[in-house]
């Protein structure tokens, strides 16, 4: 079983799917991995936090940073 220091929550819920948190997801995994970080750091895709809205969402632990109205492009190293 691996222990991470954090933990990347990706909103998995309708909404911030179709306002492409899979590809937030995708990105973030890529860089993570390209980083050598994926043991560190896991990123967990969620059902909706309730807060469509504002998607795509992200919420870092554990710091608890959140992220609203994401883009593929603010996922940087
Ligand atoms: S679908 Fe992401 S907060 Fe509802």
């Amino acid at each position: 079983m691996n222990i991470y220091r954090s933990h990347v929550l990706i909103c998995g819920g309708t909404g911030c799917t179709s306002s492409k948190s899979d590809k937030i997801q995708d990105k973030f995994e890529k860089l993570l991995k390209e980083k050598d970080l994926d043991n560190e750091i896991k990123v967990v895709r969620t059902g909706c936090f309730g807060l469509c809205e504002a998607g795509p969402i992200a919420i870092v632990y554990p710091e608890g940073s959140f992220y609203s109205h994401l883009k593929v492009d603010d996922v940087e190293t």
